[in-house]
């Protein structure tokens, strides 16, 4: 049987990243799936935070289109270009992405009327190539900070151990 998630939103940030980065190589020891290794992020950060949106928009045209991959959550939006929203802008500049009022954002892509904050983080294979972003939609302003980004970075290196 696997794992519970444990909630972790009264956890310390930088504890609760390390207690997921912990899970997911528990969970993904031995494999090299791309999908099983997004499906399986996606899970665990989703249900131990409890964000509004937790998945991965895939790279299916370099540099032009991003496409919803395995998520949890409401219904995210199919198709992103480059350069588009935040998840484009994150896939277009290669960085991750921090926006503390989604509304303050130009361009920003409202796919859940109830997002107020976001976070967007590249994800490179063992090549180096961008195969995808991943993007957390927050219902709660100011909700992603330096843990955040660090621990995130940290659980995506997975796919550049992985293909
Ligand atoms: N808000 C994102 C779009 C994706 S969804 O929110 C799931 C953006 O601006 O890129």
């Amino acid at each position: 049987m696997e794992p519970v998630i444990p909630d972790l939103r009264d956890v310390p940030r930088d504890e609760a990243y390390a207690r997921l980065l912990e899970m997911q190589s528990l969970v993904l020891e031995g494999s090299t799936d791309v999908i099983a290794g997004m499906a399986t992020t996606s899970a665990l950060l989703h249900h131990a935070f409890g964000h509004l949106w937790t998945g991965f928009y895939r790279v299916v045209e370099p540099g032009r289109l991003l496409r919803v991959g395995p998520y949890q959550g409401s219904l995210g939006c199919q198709d992103i270009a480059f350069g588009r929203g935040v998840c484009g802008t994150s896939a277009a500049e290669r960085r991750t992405v921090v926006v503390p009022d989604v509304h303050a954002f130009p361009g920003h892509i409202a796919c859940d009327a109830r997002s107020a904050s976001e976070i967007v983080v590249p994800v490179t294979n063992v090549h180096g190539e961008l195969i995808a972003v991943l993007d957390i939609d927050s219902p709660v302003r100011n909700a992603f900070g330096d843990a955040d980004v660090a621990g995130l970075e940290q659980l995506v290196a997975w796919f550049a151990r992985a293909a």
